[in-house]
């Protein structure tokens, strides 16, 4: 459904993106793991169409641009309007989308007990923790259920349980929809619990490319595969030399 050819962006003369080639398919989840400023949250922003490359290809299969809405993203510092309450943040997509009251209603009330935020409704963003703030962002962007689903360290605020509840939540409704993923993290356990295709970037390049089988597996955390996985990701990353 994306494909990425030869792609190449700097910022003034700094290259930050060299020679990307890469393959989103449809209903896969891609994990996007590397050292910090590596170049994931560019890579993402020019899959959003937030940024403009200047040398290479992005081609969008014909399916995919017709319903070009329908890309979702959830940024690293979470992009929430500060004048707006957790209940109103979640509704705006949903209310641009002119849907009837009741379904808008309905959607919002769902996700936000799904990702146990109701009982902060109507408080606003600078009222509530980090972690809420992250929450309240995945909500707004799942409750359109976004065709690709682009992700920037969605769950890094979150204490391990609920980071755990909230990667729970996206599998499912991952499950659930015929949605592709792209997500950037640093948890190497996060990458390999929701990542089909795990890429590990180094100096804005992809370094490498893993194939992850187990994503979707019943009780995967608790499966030897699981943890070979994790051993797989970490000694590709430090293979790196630097960045
Ligand atoms: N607006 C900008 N102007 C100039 N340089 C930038 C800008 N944003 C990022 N950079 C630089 O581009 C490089 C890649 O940044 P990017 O944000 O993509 O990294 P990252 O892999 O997402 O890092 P992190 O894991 O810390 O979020 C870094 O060297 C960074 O300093
Ligand atoms: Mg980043």
């Amino acid at each position: 459904m994306l494909r990425i050819k030869d792609l190449s962006f700097s910022y003034g003369k700094e290259k930050v993106l060299d020679q990307i080639d890469l393959d989103i398919f449809r209903h896969t989840t891609t994990a996007i793991i590397g050292p910090s400023g590596c170049g994931k949250t560019t890579l993402l922003y020019i899959m959003a169409g937030l940024l403009a490359f200047e040398k290479g290809e992005m081609v969008w299969s014909i399916e995919h641009q017709s319903r070009a809405s329908r890309k979702g993203i959830i940024l690293q510092n979470y992009g929430l309007f500060p004048w707006k309450t957790v209940e109103n943040n979640i509704k705006l997509g949903l209310i641009t989308q002119k849907r009837p009251k009741e379904v808008v209603q309905k959607s919002v009330d769902e996700i936000m007990e799904r990702l146990n935020i109701t009982e902060i409704r109507h408080k606003y963003p600078h009222q509530i923790s980090g972690g809420q703030r992250q929450r309240a962002a995945i909500g707004r962007t799942l409750v359109l259920k976004p065709e690709l689903l682009l992700m920037d360290e969605a769950s890094s605020a979150l204490d391990a349980l609920t980071k755990e509840t909230i990667q729970d939540l996206v599998l499912e409704i991952f499950l659930e929809q015929s949605m592709s993923m792209v997500f950037v993290t640093h948890s190497i356990e996060e990458a390999v619990f929701l990542g089909q295709n795990i890429l590990i970037m180094e100096q804005g390049k992809i370094k490498e490319k893993i194939k992850n089988e187990n994503v979707g597996m019943a009780d995967h955390r608790k499966e030897a595969s699981f943890y070979e996985k994790c051993i797989e990701v970490r000694s590709a990353l430090e293979r790196r030399t630097s960045c």
